[in-house]
């Protein structure tokens, strides 16, 4: 799957690949009320990754219900929507909105943008977390996915809070918060001076918090961060995650996502292994210890 916010083909020409061959389309976190986003310059890149502070601009879940929902659904993928609300009650009234609609295939909660300006971001805070899934879940039947931060000290309690509150599986992780100065003007390069870090930097912290994720929760975890090879995609499987997502590699390589299902069939074939199922039950297996170190 792109993960959110990486896949804005509404405003985009045309896909340079066929999106029916995706497991889903995620797309970018939509607010209940409009809303600019932040100042620019929203991006900086590093030796590393990509510094976002994108602050989701949104036009408000009812045009986003009838101009831009419309334009995924037609590309022949399951559709998940990801909502970001300032409060629980918003969460709620975000995902009622969208519960009768049958071209919406599950919605993921952000609960962890570093961009927006919460009171409280959810994902860091136990109690809100809770009480935003909790409220999201009583507005709908629809499979709920949490999406955690990964800039708190366990990411596996609130993977933990998040199934106890009535998540159907988590995504793991968004951005970490993070800052790069120009060395010329002496001045933080994004104009809200912080934002969040994404691509190959991202990787070792999204794997450790998939693995710390599975480790305690007992629900589906997407992995996402860094991803860009395939043995990225084997790895995050290892760590634990049931599927992925694809943020930043696809901003330099637009084909990364069709690249990398390409690239999982050969690995599997290589391998001996029929399917991605049967992959995981390896790495289960792989995973249990022997009777001598028990
Ligand atoms: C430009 C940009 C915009 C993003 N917008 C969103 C968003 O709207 N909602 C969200 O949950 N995550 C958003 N993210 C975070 C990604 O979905 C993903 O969690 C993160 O980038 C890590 O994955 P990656 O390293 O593969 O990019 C955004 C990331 C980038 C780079």
């Amino acid at each position: 799957m792109p993960a959110s916010g990486t896949f804005d083909c509404h405003n985009a020409p045309a896909l340079p690949f066929d999106a029916a061959i995706l497991g889903a389309i995620v797309v970018k976190s939509v607010t209940l009320h409009p809303q600019k986003g932040n100042p620019p310059p929203r991006l900086a890149e590093t030796p590393s990754g990509l510094i976002n502070s994108i602050g989701i601009p949104s036009p408000g879940i009812d045009v986003f219900i009838q101009q831009i929902l419309p334009v995924y659904t037609a590309l022949g993928s399951p559709v998940i929507v990801s909502v970001a609300g300032y409060s629980a009650n918003e969460y709620a009234e975000l995902v009622a909105a969208l519960d009768g609609l049958k071209s919406v295939e599950a919605i993921e909660l952000n609960l962890s943008c570093p961009n927006i300006r919460y009171h409280r971001m959810p994902a860091q805070d136990k109690d809100l977390l809770q009480e935003c899934v909790a409220m999201a879940r009583g507005a709908t039947a629809k499979p709920l996915w949490a999406k955690l931060s990964p800039d708190v000290p366990s990411v596996g309690e609130m993977a933990q809070a998040a199934e106890v509150a009535g998540a159907d599986a988590c995504t793991v992780i968004n951005t970490t918060s993070a800052m790069m100065v120009n060395i010329h003007t002496l001045r933080p390069m994004i104009g809200a001076t912080r934002g969040g870090l994404s691509g190959p930097a991202l990787l070792p912290i999204a794997l450790a918090a998939v693995w710390d994720a599975t480790h305690h929760a007992n629900i589906p975890v997407i992995g996402v961060g860094g991803i860009s090879t395939v043995e990225d995609v084997v790895a995050v499987f290892a760590a634990g995650a049931s599927a992925v997502q694809i943020g930043t590699a696809s901003f330099y390589d637009p084909m990364a996502m069709p690249r990398l299902i390409g690239e999982l069939d050969r690995y599997l074939k290589d391998k001996g292994i029929a399917s991605i199922e049967e992959l995981k039950a390896k790495i289960r297996q792989s995973q249990t210890p022997s009777a001598e170190e028990v």
